[in-house]
């Protein structure tokens, strides 16, 4: 079977950005922007960028690219027996990152509706917790399914499928060169409109202010790189898969720069819409900012509704503001599951059609428990091992896997024969030393913490049943992948790098 292609590379571009951006960008961002030191967070964040966001993604673009597979494939030609690391990415980012990220996409889709006639009434946080969510006090209560978040994840999962299914061409591209363009027009209104809203400047200010005594706080840099990590997609197998999907002659290094660049300015700019209008509400209350402003989810659906009431137009605003994070939610869930199903092609010859619809439906079935009672305490426990524990690790071990398992310089030769930008030792020594211990110490960190006292004040029945069962199951189905046999000659051909000897 031949493998698909993007048309072009600026629809590659589109895809990965795509796959970038997403609800991280909006609130996570700028949520730790300001609780980190305002314009000071900006050191540890563009620091973390450039000594691990750039460096990765280009060895992401570079193994994807050089190895010609998605993640399974690329490490097995890497390394016969890593193979189940790829299908563990993949997995655990379908069967788990996924499940829960729908879910909130499709909470935005609500508020979108809900927008309209500021359907959260007066007391917006009653309103998300107690009548929305209907939330249960501990993850084993787990209660009922809340119909109106059931109907708006299953269109979600409907244009889901309606993209990837029409395949990398003709979905993800075509897609992509429709969302990308439309959420930068509107995200810029959403920003011209804020900054001119009376007491923006508060906001601004609380934004951007510098307060240099954070970063004394080894948090703020552990926080600051897994944040590059999420916000890349790193050690999803996504950007492998995606760049598997280039041409022969492709510019790698130019485009993860770009791909870099254009997501951490978004995640900059978004970030004066969110905070004009909280200053915006903080002088409407005649509060400090410091008191409108909360933590992650609040911030999207307690604080934005309520500043959104008070303000002239605020449903239109409101609107377009959960449009914008449904275009950027989707735009990254079809990366995952492409990631996924891309994996399948490649090692079992599947049909993609029908392999497609058979994923979907099994992901809607998953998701299904984050839409319960108990949803939301079940996606703080998923989200938090997955990312802090599955993201890095599977960072750690590309490095090695790239760095000492295999002959970097094939990658690097690779990258330098196809790109405009080319690698130097620098990127080599980021690879094979600095990342892979900026990762473990991020790793050491989150692991004291974890033993210290139970995540989230949670029960450690709660933890160890949803949060760590789920890393464990992910592992087992990543080696049952592993081990099943090849239906394909893919694994035989060797990678591209052959040609630079
Ligand atoms: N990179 C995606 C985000 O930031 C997953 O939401």
């Amino acid at each position: 079977m031949k493998r698909e292609q993007w048309k072009s590379e600026l629809g590659f571009l589109m895809a990965a950005v795509g796959s970038a951006i997403g609800l991280g960008n909006i609130w996570r961002f700028s949520y730790m922007a300001y609780s980190y030191g305002g314009g000071a967070f900006l050191i540890p964040y563009l620091t973390a960028l450039l000594t691990a966001g750039i460096p990765l993604l280009i060895l992401e673009f570079a193994i994807g690219h050089e190895r010609i597979g998605s993640a399974p494939l690329a490490y097995a030609k890497i390394k016969k027996n890593w193979e189940w690391l790829g299908w563990w990415a993949v997995t655990f980012v379908m069967f788990g990152i996924v499940l829960y990220y729908v879910v909130i996409i499709a909470w935005c889709l609500n508020y979108l509706l809900l927008s309209f006639n500021l359907g959260w009434g007066n007391d917006p946080n009653n309103f998300f917790f107690k009548k929305f969510l209907l939330l249960s006090s501990t993850p084993s209560q787990i209660g009922e399914i809340r119909t109106p978040i059931f109907f708006s994840l299953i269109l979600i999962w409907v244009i889901n499928w309606t993209i990837v299914y029409r395949g990398v061409r003709k979905g993800i591209e075509l897609a992509n060169k429709i969302f990308m363009p439309m959420l930068f027009v509107l995200t810029a209104i959403l920003v011209f409109w804020s900054v001119n809203l009376d007491g923006a400047s508060i906001g601004i200010k609380a934004y951007l202010t510098p307060d240099f005594s954070k970063l004394s706080n080894p948090k703020v840099w552990i926080d600051a790189y897994s944040q590059i990590f999420f916000t890349l997609s790193l050690g999803f197998g996504i950007m492998i898969a995606y760049a598997s999907y280039l041409p022969e002659r492709s510019d790698i290094s130019k485009n993860a720069i770009l791909t870099a660049f254009i997501n951490s300015g978004y995640s900059l700019f978004a970030g004066f819409a969110v905070f004009s209008v909280l200053g915006f509400m903080a002088q409407a209350q005649s509060k400090p900012i410091s008191e409108v402003v909360s933590q992650s989810i609040g911030l999207a659906f307690v604080a934005y509704p309520k500043a959104l009431s008070l303000m002239p137009g605020g449903n239109l605003f409101g609107a377009i503001f959960f449009f914008c994070l449904v275009v950027a939610g989707i735009s990254s869930s079809v990366s995952i599951i492409e990631a996924f199903t891309s994996a399948m092609v490649d090692k079992f010859a599947l049909k993609r059609k029908p392999l497609v619809t058979t994923i979907i439906i099994l992901g809607f079935l998953g998701s299904i428990i984050f839409t319960t009672q108990a949803g939301l305490l079940w996606l703080d426990i998923v989200d938090h091992f997955l990312t802090n524990y599955g993201l890095v690790v599977v960072g750690i071990a590309e490095c090695i896997l790239a760095g000492w398992l295999f002959n970097i310089f094939i990658l690097q030769r690779h990258i330098n024969r196809v790109s405009s930008l080319k690698m130097g030792r620098l990127w080599v020594v980021l690879i094979k030393y600095f990342v892979p211990l900026m990762l473990l110490i991020m790793l050491t960190g989150a692991l004291k913490a974890e033993f210290s006292k139970p995540y989230g004040g949670y029960s450690w029945a709660a933890i160890s049943l949803i949060g760590i069962n789920w890393i464990i199951l992910t592992v087992l189905v990543a080696v049952v992948f592993a081990l099943r046999p090849w239906r394909t000659e893919n694994l035989k051909k060797g990678g591209r790098g052959h040609k630079d000897k």
